[in-house]
């Protein structure tokens, strides 16, 4: 029998969900990925969608004296920063004879490709055709009649951005509360983390926070524990698995969620993290140790999921670092950058000893294969993030899934997803977004945030697990309603109102 027959994912026999003891046999073959989500490419429904937002591609400290060779949406791309200081994104490829641009000069304006001397300004414009003696007004009129491919792009604390859409379409860049709402003790610190895989599994991981326990808590072998925000930062809380509620926000255009547990017999933590279409996520504060009573705590990662290609990603965005956000002053500021973060091990393939013998600014090479790194074994002693969601497959089949209910916000996020790039949802279309955005002055409010509330444990376990979720859902409706209003004034609306849930809820 021709096991290779292909198969749609759902009528795999491996997507059928045979309940069988040894059935190894009945499971072995492997359904199709969805492509409508998973794939990036020019032309590609998801593609396409993403092409209309705009994505930190890079760091600027990629930008160097030499040009920075890129994959972004399977496109090969050439990043650098002209000696007058402005950002230019280019196709790789030299639009002469397709020599790679990362080869090239960086020029007082624009960059000239080696191999023939043509310069390009940051928006493509031919500026020069180099010309035998002679022959220039030839080489003037030719030169105005080519243009290299490029993207918007500009700089902001620390990453690159750019736009790879139709320029015209361009949305305004969102400026989410604000420039992030970080506070004037509280700075945004970029980072860049390469993940070997897919992008929207990358992304669901954001959504799935049951992993916290068993992944983030308990070593494989004893002895072995990765350390940091649930141990050395006493963040208590997080050894309670959390009750889980998944919310559409913005007309379909985001999803905000809510983990609830309790602190102790008088309080409860409710955190609040928001995802907005396509693969940007904000994350509330991550060292929270429930001691102190917190009505309105802000974002404390700000994280773009982006594509390099269908099986390389990306996380790339903005840890939130200060003494307002974080009083007790848990996260690392040193440990935030090219390949590294702060709040646990097991973020990206290189492990912290290894990435410690690289000095300030130097890159350690990102590793290929994850099997065959120095800490693969300390890896498999005490996994993180990266060493699950890569080996979910280089692209995760999702005809191969058995969600449980804790998996509804992964599931909630794909939907809105599917409803976006389908044109089930005409809100999450490209052009009602960027309407949306002008609509708001480009300066949209998230849900994310914190909450340490005074609510007293209830008598049985039925009546608290209902207070719990009820009182999760009050602060989305809080959230919800202060939606208008913005700073100071939306943190005066919603602490009043969570005051007024807390006196009845006693
Ligand atoms: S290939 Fe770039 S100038 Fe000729
Ligand atoms: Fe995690």
């Amino acid at each position: 029998m021709d096991k290779k027959v292909e198969h749609r994912p759902e009528d795999a026999p491996g997507a059928k969900n045979l309940v069988k003891p040894y059935s190894g046999y009945e499971k072995n073959h492997v359904p199709a990925h969805d492509p409508l989500l998973t794939e990036t490419d020019a032309d590609t429904p998801m593609g396409e969608y993403m092409r209309r937002f705009w994505h930190p591609i890079c760091m600027s400290e990629e930008l160097t004296d030499t040009p920075h060779y890129l994959v972004f949406l399977g496109e090969e791309l050439v990043a650098f920063r002209d000696k007058s200081g402005e950002v230019g994104v280019l196709h790789a490829h030299c639009c002469h004879r397709g020599a790679s641009l990362e080869y090239g000069m960086i020029q007082e304006k624009g960059i000239m490709c080696s191999y023939h001397g043509w310069v390009y300004d940051v928006d493509g414009t031919c500026l020069e055709v180099p010309a035998p003696t002679g022959e220039e007004e030839e080489a003037e009129k030719f030169r105005k009649s080519v243009c290299q491919g490029a993207y918007k792009a500009f700089e902001r604390h620390g990453l690159v951005f750019a736009y790879m859409g139709p320029a015209e379409e361009a949305p305004p860049f969102p400026e989410w509360e604000s420039d992030f709402s970080v506070h004037p003790d509280d700075e945004l610190v970029p980072f860049s983390n390469f993940q070997h895989c897919n992008w929207l599994q990358v992304q669901d991981n954001a959504a799935d926070q049951y992993h916290h326990i068993p992944l983030h808590t308990t070593a494989v072998v004893p002895g072995h524990e990765q350390g940091t925000t649930f141990g050395e930062a006493g963040a208590a809380p997080y050894l309670v698995r959390p009750d889980l509620q998944f919310f559409p926000v913005h007309n379909g255009t985001g999803m905000a969620w809510t983990s609830s547990r309790r602190v102790d017999d008088e309080k409860i933590f409710i955190r609040v993290n928001h995802q907005a279409l396509p693969n940007l996520s904000f994350h509330s504060y991550l060292f929270e140790d429930g001691t102190e009573k917190k009505h309105f705590s802000r974002l404390h990662m700000i994280r773009w999921t982006v594509s390099v290609d269908d099986t390389n990603s990306k996380m790339i965005g903005w840890r939130v670092v200060g003494k307002n956000i974080d009083p007790r002053e848990v996260g690392t500021k040193h440990l935030i950058g090219y390949e590294t973060i702060d709040f646990l091990e097991g973020q990206v393939a290189m492990r912290r000893p290894e990435r410690a013998t690289y000095g300030q600014g130097e890159k350690p090479p990102i590793p290929k294969d994850h099997r065959d790194r120095d800490c693969y074994k300390d890896a498999q002693y005490a996994p993180g993030d990266y060493e699950v969601i890569i080996t979910q497959r280089p692209i995760a089949v999702h005809a191969l899934e058995r969600p449980m209910k804790a998996d509804g916000g992964v599931y909630l996020f794909r939907k809105l997803l599917r409803e976006a790039v389908n044109g089930g949802n005409k809100d999450a279309a490209p052009e009602a977004i960027r309407e949306w955005l002008k609509s708001v002055n480009a300066t949209p409010n998230s849900y994310c945030s914190g909450h340490v509330l005074e609510v007293p444990a209830a008598e049985t376990l039925e009546d608290e697990v209902k207070r719990r979720r009820d009182v999760a859902r009050a602060v989305i409706d809080v959230l919800h309603d202060s939606d208008e209003l913005k700073g100071a004034e939306r943190t005066k609306m919603v602490t009043a109102r969570l005051e007024e849930i807390e006196k009845t809820v006693r």
